[in-house]
């Protein structure tokens, strides 16, 4: 855990002012780069010391068998991990004799920032060898938004009080030594060696190292150019070998001369190129890199950026460290899904190799809805990404003997990789999540184009998965049985309601789109009666509900079951998933993330403010938060239930899960889904933002903590800003064609550049519901 004060509060940047080499392995997290296609976890430019080297490529990956102590028909056989790929960043530095590293002699100034705005990482070190030499070490490393293939880093080294003659390094390397996983489930399984190497080219400042997965056959291609500008005498060589390539640089620095080194890295992958194809494929990266120069890449990352934030920008007053925590979320979930284009946006994004670099429901259900009114054309190219993994879906969904497609619990290129079945398989749910996000993506942008093309398929195929899981019981009620939800302390129960709810929106969704598109429909075998069957089976879906307490029930039979002993579990006995046997877990009440509470804000339609209110209490006290995929949804149906201080808490829980690495696992790699949790719990939370059939409705209110609190939202093409104080709040429509969006129901018609007010109605003092002891999160509210 981060227990110290790390990060400078400041609004635009991520500042580290000293170095704490035992907080390197969750630093590397948050200071990574990446644009959802190359990422970097920010390694320091030598390469050691270090926590986690990581370099990754979406969608590279090796495949490994699954044991089974006892096999069982359809379970996966071979699991998907996320590989260190060619690692590109590392530039090592003798100074004299002596290499530089701060594990040895004394670091004057230490300073990392990770610049927001910039969309760079910026390094600043003082440092005297043991021999007593100082030289001062400054690099800009970044990932680049604009050429997907490209990372790179300027590397500048100064002698500040004796002449030096320093050696610079800087290399390609591949198959680096990785440290042992821990023995935590979460953490990613560790291939040795995964790389098989096919060639290696040194030339001048030209490097080339390509190499090919042992097993899933995926070839790799990492290329390096570099621009010197040393003082006489400078000079360069190269070299390569199978696994190293590396461009070396000598010169003699007097006092206050400089060293700089600037280097393009290039990335490729393939399942299918030749050889010479993936070498050219990265030789032409590099080309195209040079075109601009170093300059021009940090031009045009600041051009994106400056793009971004002038559409997606929260702006927080009352609380500086949240405000320096939206953006660095935002921040972060554009980097894993900007550029991932038709390739998953995992749970750790590109920050880290934890579970094993799959991605879950967390994309469509927590990333997604963030990037769809940010950067939605992300969000198009990760559906479309579902969309091309539907052959495997389709034979999942047969392999268990149900119809339609099954999209995999947790994978990389499309296959189920979960070896746990009742946690992973059982979860059918991500398909409804899958569903959601199409339906929310074509309300927010109006793309007929993607509906018809995408959204159809996804819809048809995810609800013909529903309509052959459940099935009508005598009196014609719909149940869905023996699946798990959200909770993973809870499986194989019936009738899990955020399942059933979130697959009856997926059923009508699914009946509608086919209303609306029925060549595409009769393309898809989609007949009359096929989508009449959905739209019964919506319809009739049951809902448990336990007429005595006046609540809905997670799943049937929930709220009889015995209460875990709450008392009795000691603080450090969290996650309990690393303390209790899931046989015990399973058969008690005790939630380990928002499950029904969930419901309650992705379903909202479905309940009533009063149940909404009974529930939520309901399941608070038996909420333990083992996932952080929890307190943001906590903390929209909070603020939707007026316990702003509450759900205050939670925002803040969500905003700092990495930030004060919450769970003590920010070093596997960062809380994507968390972080996008941030930005919801502000905009769906104190916002009241809902996507609904007739367009955006808001309900606002704001906690006393915040004075203001001001959002942007991409809606049809437009941009709306929506500015809320404590009794008022002001929407203004920024760009675009008229637009009505709906105020505590009342609807209120927009045009650009006019700004409407509306008052904000006041909630009552009202009964904070309890959490199991310990669990209560940190008052800040
Ligand atoms: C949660 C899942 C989540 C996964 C990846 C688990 O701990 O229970 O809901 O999808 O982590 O973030």
């Amino acid at each position: 855990m981060i227990t110290h004060t790390s990060y400078a509060v400041e609004p635009w940047t991520l500042r580290e002012h000293e170095l704490d080499t035992g907080l390197l392995p969750q630093s590397e997290s948050v200071f990574a780069l990446s644009n959802g296609h190359v990422g970097w976890r920010g390694n320091l430019d030598e390469g050691e010391p270090h926590g986690l080297p990581g370099s990754y490529l979406n969608g590279v990956y090796e495949t490994h068998p699954l044991p089974y102590a006892e096999a069982g028909y359809g379970y996966p056989e071979s699991g998907q991990t996320v590989i260190d790929v060619t690692n590109g960043k590392i530039i090592r530095l003798l100074v004299d004799d002596e290499p530089f590293d701060l594990r040895y002699g004394r670091v004057l100034r230490h300073e990392r920032v990770l610049d927001l705005r910039a969309g760079v990482l910026r390094r600043s070190c003082e440092w005297v060898s043991p021999a007593g030499r100082t030289v001062r070490v400054r690099s800009t490393r970044l990932v680049s938004f604009t050429q997907r293939a490209i990372a790179a880093v300027a590397y500048e080294v100064e002698a500040v009080d004796a002449p030096v003659r320093v050696v610079v390094q800087s290399e390609l390397v591949a198959n680096e030594q990785l440290p042992t996983a821990s023995g935590d489930p979460r953490t990613a399984a560790v291939l040795q060696s995964p790389l098989a190497a096919e060639e290696h080219h040194a030339q001048g400042p030209r490097l080339r190292l390509v190499h090919r997965t042992r097993t899933s056959g995926l070839r790799v291609g990492v290329a390096a150019d570099h621009v010197v500008d040393g003082p006489e005498p400078t000079r360069t060589s190269s070299e390569s070998g199978d696994d190293v390539a590396r461009f070396t640089v000598t010169s003699l620095l007097r006092p206050g001369e400089r060293l700089r080194v600037e280097k393009s890295v290039a990335h490729g992958w393939s399942g299918v190129r030749s050889l010479p194809a993936v070498g050219d494929q990265v030789e032409a990266a590099l080309a195209a890199a040079a075109s601009v120069g170093w300059q021009g890449l940090v031009d045009e990352q600041r051009e994106y950026l400056d793009d971004f934030w002038a559409r997606a920008d929260v702006e927080v007053d009352g609380d500086e460290q949240i405000q320096q925590a939206v953006r660095f979320a935002l921040f972060h979930v554009l980097q894993a899904g900007a550029r991932a284009e038709r390739r998953a946006i995992p749970a750790k994004g590109l920050t880290g190799s934890g579970y094993d670099g799959h991605a879950f429901w967390d994309t469509e259900m927590f990333v997604l809805p963030l990037l769809t009114y940010t950067a939605p054309d992300a969000v198009a190219e990760a559906l479309r990404w579902r969309q091309a993994t539907l052959p495997a879906a389709r034979e999942r969904a047969a392999q268990l003997g149900l119809a339609g497609a099954a999209f995999p619990w947790r994978t990389i290129e499309g296959k189920e990789g979960s070896a746990y079945w009742p946690a992973g398989t059982a979860a059918f749910h991500v398909n409804a999540g899958i569903a959601d996000a199409v339906v929310r993506y074509c309300a927010a942008t109006g793309d007929t184009g993607f509906e018809r093309d995408t959204g159809v398929e996804l819809l048809a195929e995810t609800a013909r998965l529903w309509r052959s899981l459940g099935h009508h019981d005598s009196h014609g009620a719909f149940h869905i049985d023996g699946v798990t939800g959200p909770d993973e302390y809870s499986a194989i129960a019936n009738d899990n309601t955020y399942t059933n709810l979130m697959a009856r929106a997926n059923l009508l969704a699914a009946a509608d789109a086919a209303e609306r598109h029925r060549d595409r429909a009769a393309e898809l075998g989609v007949d009359e009666e096929e989508s009449a069957g959905w739209r019964d089976a919506a319809e009739a879906m049951h809902v448990p509900y336990n007429k005595e307490l006046g609540v809905h029930e997670q799943h049937a039979g929930f709220t009889r079951l015995q209460r875990w002993d709450f008392a009795a579990t000691r603080p450090d006995q969290y996650p309990l998933l690393l303390h209790f046997p899931y046989f015990d877990l399973y058969r008690k009440q005790v939630v380990k993330q928002a499950d029904l509470v969930l419901a309650l804000y992705t379903c909202s339609g479905f309940f009533d403010e009063e149940h909404m209110e009974r529930d939520f209490a309901y399941y608070e006290p038996l909420t333990v938060r083992d996932s952080s995929l929890s307190a943001c949804a906590q903390a929209v149906v909070a603020a939707r239930t007026g316990h702003l201080n509450l759900a205050y808490d939670y925002l803040v829980e969500a905003a700092l899960m990495d930030l004060e690495d919450l769970e003590d696992n920010t070093r596997d790699g960062l809380h994507i889904a968390s972080l996008a949790g941030t930005w919801t719990a502000l905009v769906a939370g104190f916002g009241g933002m809902r996507q609904t059939g007739e367009g955006l409705e808001f309900t606002p209110r704001l906690p006393e903590k915040l004075r203001r609190l001001a959002f942007c939202l991409r809606v049809r093409g437009r941009c709306l800003r929506v500015e809320l104080r404590a009794t008022a709040v002001t929407y203004t429509l920024l760009s675009g064609e008229p637009l009505t969006v709906r105020h505590y129901g009342e609807p209120l018609a927009l045009a650009a550049g006019e700004p409407r007010s509306r008052e904000v109605p006041r909630t009552g003092p009202r009964q904070t519901p309890d959490q199991p002891p310990h669990r209560r999160p940190n008052a800040r509210g």
